[in-house]
């Protein structure tokens, strides 16, 4: 702990007591605390010096006060904030769990259906902060917190305070990783204007991340990455990952789109279209592993047990109706073959008739001429 955080611990003191270092990122460093006045365990996010100076007390007011109008379950709650021995912090719950990024570096590829999952919880909370107007700007694995089996997101509006405090370029802000420019929408890296449709877009790039164990655009610099989310198509998920159904690459595909009016519109829309998809795939998943050969019906409006037993009622009657009929025509086929091909006669095959008839004529012969 250098000089200027042993001044800020102390002086939290009477209030927050540090506990240790949570970690810490490119602006800030976070730390488990105990809330002296409410008795809880809290995380207490710190900013370092430089952003105070950049950023100026009233703006980072202004914009916390924003981000403590935000309620949501998939959203993590802001406490409390303030300033001392000049540095900003703010307080939030502390999270027993790990970061989407912790997760990602010990298990890889994610079962498609957890990688779907956190993605859903993601978009509702993307959803309900843009119906506030509040976009996120930063989505990524770090700020995003699985706890308890459903996942939490964190330092939304920081991003904004952040970019402000360094003129307004997400690229050139102060200790920015190359890691932050693997989400990054175009329109993002170019400084253009941004709306909900970069955090879909950034959603896409983690989604993708889970699911093909690599993010869609890699390179050696920032500059290589940038380009690339500008230049280079959605490299194939089913290439990376067999078991990826093309509905959900074509729902990430969309996610991806260079241009955002190519985008969803809304996360809701990104998260009803995974979840369509997801559904597609389990009964396409169902209807081959009950031997459907033919594609599978359209989806009704059913969902679990009652979807299942109609599926399977569907495919037994479906195959059942196919031998049916297979039979039939097979039958039909040799009662119409021509005697003369001199193969069969009603399912009997002529060599056997005529051996029969031979040794039949040959026995006759014999008793009446010995
Ligand atoms: N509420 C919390 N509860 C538990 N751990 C937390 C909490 N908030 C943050 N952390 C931990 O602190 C780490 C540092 O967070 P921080 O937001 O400072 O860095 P970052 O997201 O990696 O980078 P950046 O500076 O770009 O935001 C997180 O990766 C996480 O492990
Ligand atoms: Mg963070």
């Amino acid at each position: 702990m250098n000089v200027r955080i042993e001044k800020f611990t102390s002086a939290l003191g009477h209030r927050y007591e540090v506990v240790r270092e949570l970690g810490s990122g490119g602006t800030a460093t976070v730390f488990l605390a105990n809330d002296t006045r409410y008795k809880r365990r809290v995380a207490v996010k710190v900013f370092r010096p430089e952003v105070a100076e950049a950023l100026g007390h009233e703006r980072f007011v202004r914009e916390i006060a924003l981000v403590a109008t935000l309620s949501h379950p998939h959203i993590i709650p802001l406490l409390d904030s303030g300033e001392v021995e000049g540095m900003m912090f703010y307080v939030m719950p502390a999270i027993d769990g790990e970061t989407l990024r912790e997760r990602m570096t010990r298990v890889g590829k994610f079962p498609i259906d957890d990688a779907l999952q956190i993605a859903r919880d993601v978009a509702v909370a993307l959803d309900y902060a843009h119906g506030q107007d509040v976009v996120h700007r930063d989505i990524k694995p770090e700020n995003i917190l699985l706890t308890a089996g459903t996942a939490v997101v964190l330092d939304f509006g920081i991003a904004k305070m952040l970019n402000a405090s360094s003129g307004g370029n997400s690229l050139t802000r102060a200790g920015v990783a190359v890691g932050t420019v693997m989400y990054m929408s175009p329109e993002q890296a170019s400084a253009g204007p941004v709306d909900g449709r970069t955090d879909i877009y950034a959603l896409g790039c983690v989604l993708f991340e889970m699911l093909a164990g690599r993010p869609p655009f890699i390179g050696t610099s920032t500059r290589a990455v940038v380009v690339s989310h500008f230049t280079d198509p959605v490299p194939s998920l089913h290439h990376l990952r067999a078991d990826v159904a093309a509905s959900i690459e074509a729902a990430v595909n969309k996610a991806l789109a260079k241009n955002p009016d190519e985008r969803f519109a809304t996360a809701r829309e990104f998260t009803d279209e995974l979840a369509k998809a997801r559904r597609a795939a389990s009964r396409e998943h169902m209807w081959r592993a009950l031997g459907g050969t033919s594609p599978p019906p359209k989806s009704g409006e059913w969902h679990g047990k009652r979807e299942f037993a109609a599926i399977a009622a569907h495919v037994a009657a479906t195959e059942a109706a196919n031998a049916a009929a297979a039979e039939r025509a097979a039958a039909n086929q040799q009662e119409q073959a021509p005697p003369a091909d001199g193969r069969t006669w009603r399912g009997v095959p002529m060599v056997a008739i005529v051996g029969v008839a031979t040794i039949v004529v040959g026995v006759v012969a014999w008793l009446l001429l010995r």
